[in-house]
């Protein structure tokens, strides 16, 4: 793998709330990882200004707002999250698969055929447990329900899946080589491993089958950001 493949496979997690951390962080990182995930926080604070902030800087964006509501409100939500021109959109496959595949219509009909954002689905989030599941009536062992949600996500027509280290190698053998997977929880050797349990290192994750790598607080809180980000490109580029 050359420097640049494994570079365009880390994910920024831009977990910040001030407009004026966003330029710093994506003027300083953009040649050093793929993209930069703005999530709610980011994006209640700021808004589109985040995302035009980072393309300004030559950033690539996944807007990480994890969409759940009726399917024409997704759809339309999403369809501005892509014609911001991010390269990743995700929403909660737990919505449904009208809600699934009436968003992948529109954004097709939209874009016919041209590049257009990725669309992520989330199965079961890495914070549930099977307690988690059981208080809200689903009475399916977690992983079971990761397989399912995964592959009613592939049927609607949605481009892959954020996922859990651990679950990579099920969807990938359930959905197939040309899904998409998208995996937080990794975490090098050099970093700590803060409030992340289940964690694999970045060349574990994408030799496990992981397309991209959400990585966070081993980058920001590193006292070398940019070294932090060089390491980790080594590390993949070792997978
Ligand atoms: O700092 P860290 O590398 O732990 O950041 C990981 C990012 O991925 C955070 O933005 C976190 O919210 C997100 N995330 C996660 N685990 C999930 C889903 C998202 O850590 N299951």
């Amino acid at each position: 793998m050359t420097r640049d493949q494994a570079r365009e496979k880390i994910i920024f997690a831009l977990d910040v709330n001030e407009f004026s951390d966003v330029e710093k962080w994506a003027s300083l990182l953009a040649p050093h990882v793929g993209m930069f995930k703005i999530g709610k926080q980011l994006y209640t604070a700021c808004g589109p200004a985040a995302v035009r902030m980072i393309q300004k800087c030559g950033g690539e964006v996944f807007l990480d707002l994890k969409f759940h509501d009726i399917p024409n409100t997704v759809a339309m939500a999403t369809l501005e999250g892509a014609r911001l021109g991010v390269k990743l959109v995700n929403l909660h496959a737990l919505g449904g698969y009208e809600m699934m595949a009436r968003t992948m219509e529109t954004l097709d009909k939209e874009f016919k055929g041209e590049e257009r954002a990725k669309v992520l689905a989330v199965t079961i989030l890495t914070s549930s447990t099977e307690e988690t599941l059981r208080e809200v009536g689903i009475e399916h062992p977690v992983r079971d329900m990761v397989v399912r949600l995964a592959t009613l996500a592939k049927k609607a027509g949605v481009d892959g899946v954020v996922a859990s280290p651990q679950e990579v190698p099920l969807i990938r053998d359930a959905c197939g080589e040309d899904f998409l997977i998208v995996t937080p929880g990794v975490r090098p050797a050099f970093a700590e491993a803060n409030d992340q349990k289940r964690i694999m290192t970045p060349a574990e994750a994408v030799r496990a089958g992981a397309d991209y790598l959400v990585i966070g607080r081993p980058i920001s809180a590193a006292s070398d950001p940019v070294e932090a980000a060089e390491k980790i490109i080594e590390g993949i580029m070792g997978a």
